[in-house]
C-alpha cells in the first residue's frame, strides 16, 4: 500500500501534515521540509508563513472544531 499524506487540524492551531508532501510558494519555489511532520499555520498570525510559529495562542485563534457536514 501506498504512503498516504495526512493532513489533520490540530484544535484551534495549525494544520499538521504528515507524509511526503511538496510547499511551493507563489513563484513554484519549494520550502525546505526535512520533518517527518510539519505544521502549516491557519491563524494568519505567523511570522514563519506557511509554518506555524505557535502565534495562534497569543493571538487567541479560534478555528471550527470538527468537519462540517454539508445537508443534502
Ligand atoms: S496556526 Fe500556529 S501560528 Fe498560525
Amino acid at each position: 500500500m501506498a504512503e498516504q499524506t495526512r493532513i489533520s487540524a490540530y484544535d484551534n492551531g495549525p494544520f499538521l501534515v504528515t507524509g511526503p508532501v511538496v510547499i511551493e510558494d507563489a513563484g513554484g519555489n519549494e520550502y525546505p521540509t526535512e520533518k517527518e511532520t510539519i505544521a502549516l499555520c491557519r491563524c494568519g498570525a505567523s511570522t514563519k508563513k506557511p509554518f506555524c510559529d505557535g502565534a495562534h495562542s497569543r493571538v487567541g485563534f479560534r478555528a471550527a472544531r470538527r468537519v462540517i457536514q454539508e445537508k443534502g
